[in-house]
């Protein structure tokens, strides 16, 4: 029968209780406890007091009345009423977990899976926050399988070439033993996965495509996208792109350098500059990736930015974000998923930088789900990400952080950050996740499931903890520039 763990000791609150331990409890353990009035209670355990006295406190999570809602008892518990272990069928029935669906791993500490809905997923965006090194990537690529066994198109903004390990099955030793616990096998995804490099084939072997953007009777607005220009300099542009097209019925860049060349004006210099750097890069052609070929059934195309220099990056985001908002809207294209890694450096917070593809996946936050387009935004720097791109993802996975103002940011973003969650955020283990859906009824912690395929990022952790120190450093430095400006303010205003 049902497991006793303990007897319920002194006060006894709405939202807690405390019970002496008998037997084994650990800390996030479901716990049930019946009530006269309302039935059996699911509660978990949030902290075990005194070790020696052994006594533990819980907090009440509620019970599901006959409409389906989950609902907090109204009378208190009676004085040494017994503790149960909560068995499988009660917490998924009172947590409102399904079977079926996108599989992300177990209840920490149980054998009870977690399910996320794919719709949902889908069409109401995804965040997956945390320090460096806690397990990011690690979770997307579980996800990313998930999706891929539903057939789900996938386009993954790629900036360290992490993804491309998804194509071979997952030899890691320790990885494989724990397969059977979670219920898979591995597996690669090799005949569903396909890599494009913004650079060239030498810079990036592994890459089975190039990507580029069309280059033929480019704009005056498209180039001003690349570059900003004074009104001087786009004078001299718009009139040089007037006369090639009276001229010739298709032109490239190269026509266009040598236009604004021949012009007479001072301003010419900056404009063939930038031209000239935008030819370097080698993103133009004239038989450019169509974004029909990216987003297709079955199939997740990643966009490796290895070789790419920051400022390319962002405009390839903002391209392609732009190319498949509009595609999605008139149904050029399947619903897909979005992959944002690095999130931070393509919609940054204001005060954080600034980015050309910023207003686009703004709009995508907002919009997008009224066009099936669903994005999945990762970033170790919750705090530097755009507020309006993290506020509009329904779902949301949390691992280990650490740094203040991240916490801080996610407190103000996300309405179900306790204090006691921001307590249990900078604790919990690597691969361990709090995860906040719309599928559940109350935030959950999650032990993410092992991956199928092989995880690319492995090595990269290293290299990622020396940059998060340093941004920690300077994050530090940014609060002192802070309290230097109020104490600034002060001596001058009071
Ligand atoms: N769910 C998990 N199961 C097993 N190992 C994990 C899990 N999540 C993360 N890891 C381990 O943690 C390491 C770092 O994870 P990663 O996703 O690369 O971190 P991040 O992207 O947050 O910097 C991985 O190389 C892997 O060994
Ligand atoms: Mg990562």
């Amino acid at each position: 029968m049902y497991k006793l763990v303990g007897t319920i000791w002194g006060e006894v609150g709405l939202h807690k209780f405390d019970f002496v331990v008998a037997g084994e409890v650990r800390r996030n353990e479901y716990v049930k406890v019946w009530n006269e009035l309302d039935g059996w209670i699911l509660g978990r355990v949030v902290s075990i007091v005194d070790a020696k006295k052994k006594i533990a406190t819980a907090e009440i999570i509620g019970y599901k009345d006959e409409r389906g809602f989950l609902m907090q008892p109204k009378n208190t518990f009676a004085r040494d009423e017994k503790v149960f272990k909560a068995d499988q069928a009660f917490i998924m029935d009172t947590l409102g977990l399904k079977s079926g669906g996108i599989y992300l791993g177990l209840i920490d500490g149980r054998t009870i899976p977690v399910y996320l809905r794919k719709e949902e997923l889908i069409q109401k965006h995804c965040s997956i926050l945390a320090k460096t090194g806690s397990g990011k990537s690690y979770t997307a690529g579980v996800l990313i399988e998930e999706l891929l066994e539903k057939n789900v198109p996938l386009l993954i903004i790629d900036p360290h070439g992490e993804y491309i390990s998804l194509k071979y099955e997952n030899r890691n030793e320790e990885e494989r033993k724990q397969m059977e616990k979670f219920g898979i096998s591995a597996k690669g995804y090799a005949s569903q996965v396909v890599v494009y490099t913004p650079s060239n084939l030498s810079i990036n072997p592994d890459a089975n495509k190039l990507f580029r953007i069309d280059g033929i009777n480019l704009s005056v607005n498209e180039l001003y996208d690349f570059f900003p220009l004074s009104d001087p300099q786009l004078g001299v542009l718009y009139q040089c792109i007037n006369e090639i097209k009276a001229k010739k019925e298709f032109y490239t860049i190269e026509d266009i350098i040598k236009e604004v060349a021949g012009s007479k004006s001072r301003a010419k210099w900056r404009i063939i500059h930038y031209l000239e750097r935008i030819r370097e890069t080698g993103i133009l052609s004239d038989s450019p990736t169509r974004i029909e070929e990216l987003v297709k059934a079955g199939r997740a195309s990643i966009i490796d930015m290895k070789g790419a220099e920051p400022k390319l990056q962002e405009f390839i985001v903002y391209h392609l974000c732009k190319e498949v908002f509009e595609g999605r809207k008139m149904g050029k294209i399947p619903p897909f998923m979005l992959v944002i890694e690095e999130a931070h450096n393509f919609c940054p917070e204001r005060g954080f930088g600034q980015a050309v593809s910023s207003n686009i996946l703004r709009t995508i936050a907002s919009e997008g789900r009224k066009f099936g387009l669903g994005l999945l935004v990762i970033s170790q720097r919750p705090a530097r990400v755009d507020k309006n791109v993290i506020s509009q993802c329904n779902t949301q996975i949390i691992l280990k952080v650490t740094n203040p103002n991240d916490i801080k940011a996610l407190s103000r973003g996300l309405e179900f950050m306790s204090s006691e969650a921001e307590e249990e955020i900078k604790r919990i283990p690597q691969g361990v996740a709090l995860l906040s859906s719309p599928s559940i009824e109350m935030p959950i912690l999650v032990d993410v499931r092992v991956r199928r395929s092989e995880h690319g990022g492995r090595a990269a952790g290293m290299e990622g903890e020396e940059e998060s120190k340093e941004a920690e450093v300077e994050t530090d430095r940014e609060e002192v520039r802070e309290v230097r400006k109020s104490m600034l303010a002060r001596l001058l205003f009071e």
